[in-house]
Parts: structure tokens; sequence; C-alpha cells
């Protein structure tokens, strides 16, 4: 395996995709993804743009959906919610269809929508990540956080090294054999620096204090969180994500 990590979407190559692509939005948006596909969510659908995402939802009935959208940590007028991941409640999306947009998460997955294989990852299921990695063992790999705005984000940075550090030590591969630039021990540092205080360091990240200035506290606690969901959200088609368990036909494996 060999394994890219991007601090932002605007940070990838635009001539080449890996044959897995995982998208990285600590704050909030995979976050998010994780929790409303684990509370039951029959499907997330991602939109870039407000107006594509109400006209594709009009389509789909009204007790079957429902429509989230986020701009600078603030809900979107006329949306059902923002991206607080503690609205997911299983009373609010089990067999529903999350259309969702974001300020940067849903931008990142459009930038890699095209990769034979789409994961999303944060803090709350990270080691579900590193197992399904584990078990498909994809040849190119490529962690692309979301950033701000096409700025680098310490949260998503954090989670890229989490995850590539885990598969190191789960694995038993040496980092060195592993890292396919140098994003990747700079990654696995800032992990290994702050992975016991990582609330502190969400509280660091100039996203963390845009959302505390908005009062979104208990936010960052929840997202800061290790390893606290087993779900891989896995994109069934273009810009549709849900649970890996839901993704029957995927069975694909590839070779060294
Ligand atoms: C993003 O897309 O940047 C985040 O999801 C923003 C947020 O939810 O606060």
């Amino acid at each position: 395996m060999e394994l890219f990590i991007y601090h932002t979407p605007e940070a990838t190559p635009t001539d080449k995709l890996p044959d897995c692509a995982i998208v990285v939005d600590v704050l909030r948006a995979t976050t998010t993804i994780a929790t409303a596909l684990d509370a039951g969510a029959d499907s997330i659908q991602a939109f870039s743009d407000v107006d594509a995402l109400i006209q594709v939802s009009n389509q789909w009935p009204a007790d079957k959906r429902i429509r989230i959208g986020e701009r600078g940590g603030q809900k979107v007028e006329g949306f059902d919610l923002g991206n607080s991941p503690l609205s997911f409640t299983p009373e609010v999306v089990a067999g529903k269809r999350v259309f969702m947009t974001t300020t940067n998460g849903t931008r990142a997955l459009e930038r890699v929508q095209s990769a034979q294989t789409v994961l999303t990852a944060a803090l709350v299921n990270r080691k579900a990540i590193v197992e399904y990695l584990m078990t498909k063992m994809p040849n190119i790999v490529w962690i692309v956080g979301s950033g701000w705005e096409g700025s680098y984000s310490l949260e998503d940075t954090v989670c890229a090294g989490a995850v590539a550090d885990e598969f190191s030590h789960e694995g038993g591969y040496p980092i060195e054999n592993l890292a396919a630039n140098d994003e990747v021990h700079g990654a696995i540092a800032l992990y290994q620096q702050w992975k016991a205080q990582l609330f502190q360091l969400l509280n660091c990240a100039s996203h963390g204090q845009r959302l505390l200035k908005l009062g979104l506290y208990d936010d960052l606690k929840y997202c800061a969180q290790l390893d606290t969901l087993e779900i891989v959200p896995i994109q069934r088609e273009p810009s549709i994500l849900v649970s890996s368990k839901a993704k029957t036909d995927d069975l694909h494996y590839w070779t060294e």
C-alpha cells in the first residue's frame, strides 16, 4: 500500500485518482455522516451546491428525506438541520436519506467521487476505517482533509495521522514503507503528540474556535471521541454514501 495524505482537496493531484480515497472532515461533516448512518439513516447524498440539493431532494418523499445545510458553521435557512452530529438521533434519521451540504466536507467528497472506492473517516470511526483498509488492502490510498476554504485544518490532519498510525501498528507496516508523501510523517507526528488530548487540540483549531464562539462546545466534545462508532461510510454511487454493511456488492479486493 502507498499512503498519501493531502491536507485539503485543493492539494490533491488533478491528473489521477487513488484506488481508495478517504475524506476527513472531523468538524463536523464526516463525524455527522458516521453518526447518521450509525443511527440508521438509509443513505447520505452530498451536494456542494444548495440549489442542486433542493432540486434533487424535492423528488424524494418528504417523510423519507431530511435536508441538512451548513455554511460558516451555521444552519442554512430553510433546512431541517444544521451540521451538528448530536442532532442525528435514530428518531430523527432512521430510514431516511440525508441530503447534505456543508462548507468544505461535501466539496472534498465531490473532488474524489470518481475514485474506485470512497470512504469517509472521522475520529469517531477511525478504527473501523483501519479495519476496512486491512481487509481490502487497496494499493494507492489518499486521505483527504477538507480543511477550511482551502486552508489547512489541525483536526483533519490529526485524524489522517490517527488512521495512518493505527494502520501501521495494527498491520505491522513500518511507516517508512507506507508513507508515499511527507505529509504522512507530519500527520502521524501530530497525532502522536496530541492523541491523549484530542479535545484540547480541537479547541486550538481555528474551526474549533469558530464553533465554540457559536456555543457548540458539545459538538467539539463529541467530535473529539476516538473509535466510538463501528461504521464505515462508503460511496455506493457518486455522491451517495451508505454503511459498508449495506453495500453488499463491495467485494472488491486489491491484490498486492
Ligand atoms: C465543513 O464542511 O467544513 C464542516 O462540516 C463545517 C461544520 O459543520 O461546521
